[in-house]
């Protein structure tokens, strides 16, 4: 089974997305980090972020084994990443790599922007995970504070908003909801609230009830 779940940046997708693997022994692969690594290449080497032919070759010369890297999970990071994410040739470079992961038996879970409308539209779940750009802002907040980055709300927010507004209005796979995608709005939800709201929809499905 394959499980799609998309979604803005810091809605909480990526733990649900971790917590839903974990809950059904499925392989779960956090897509927005292949985009990290590819920002962070390009910054690393001291090219432009626009710079198409650089973030191609990036692309295509990805290095799984450098997933974890800390690095890749800062702000800065984060954002450079949205701004390689609307390049066409890196998503087309990088479209092989996330179809083989979600390929893998006996299942995945793939979190996103576009995993449920272009990486995998045949996905049996979808998920689209939305919350308050406020709510999202101060959870990045405390998230950067406990790595012991500087961070200040109203600048966050104000990122988040660009980031949202950049994702959703790229030419190339936008983030918006699959048309079969369930939503689920973790404003108000807690860890395990969201979690248990997403197996909610998973067993739904399973079941036939959806
Ligand atoms: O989820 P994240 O914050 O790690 O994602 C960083 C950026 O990468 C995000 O702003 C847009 C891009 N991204 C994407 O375009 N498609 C994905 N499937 C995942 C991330």
């Amino acid at each position: 089974m394959i499980i799609a779940i998309d979604g803005p940046a810091a809605s909480g997708k990526g733990t649900l997305a971790k917590r839903l693997a974990a809950h059904y022994g499925y392989h779960h692969l956090d897509t927005g980090v292949i985009y990290r690594a590819v920002a962070y290449a390009l910054i690393n080497a001291g090219k432009d972020l626009r710079d198409e032919v650089a973030a191609a070759a990036a692309a295509r010369n990805l290095d799984p084994r450098t997933f974890d890297n800390p690095a890749f999970k800062s702000h800065e990071v984060g954002s450079a990443a949205s701004i390689v994410s609307a390049i066409p040739q890196v998503r087309a470079a990088l479209i092989e790599f996330q179809r083989q992961f979600a390929a893998k038996p006996p299942g995945a879970v793939l979190d996103g922007r576009d995993i449920g409308t272009v990486i995998c539209p045949d996905a049996e779940v979808k998920i689209f995970v939305v919350a308050d750009p406020k709510i999202r802002a101060h959870r990045r907040t405390l998230e950067a504070l406990a790595r012991g980055e500087a961070a200040e709300e109203t600048v966050i927010l104000a990122d988040i908003l660009a980031r949202d507004e950049r994702d959703q209005n790229r030419a190339v796979a936008p983030l918006k909801p699959a048309k079969d995608a369930y939503l689920l709005d973790n404003s108000h939800l807690d860890i395990e609230g969201g979690v248990r709201a997403a197996i909610d929809i998973v067993e739904a499905v399973r079941a036939g009830r959806r």
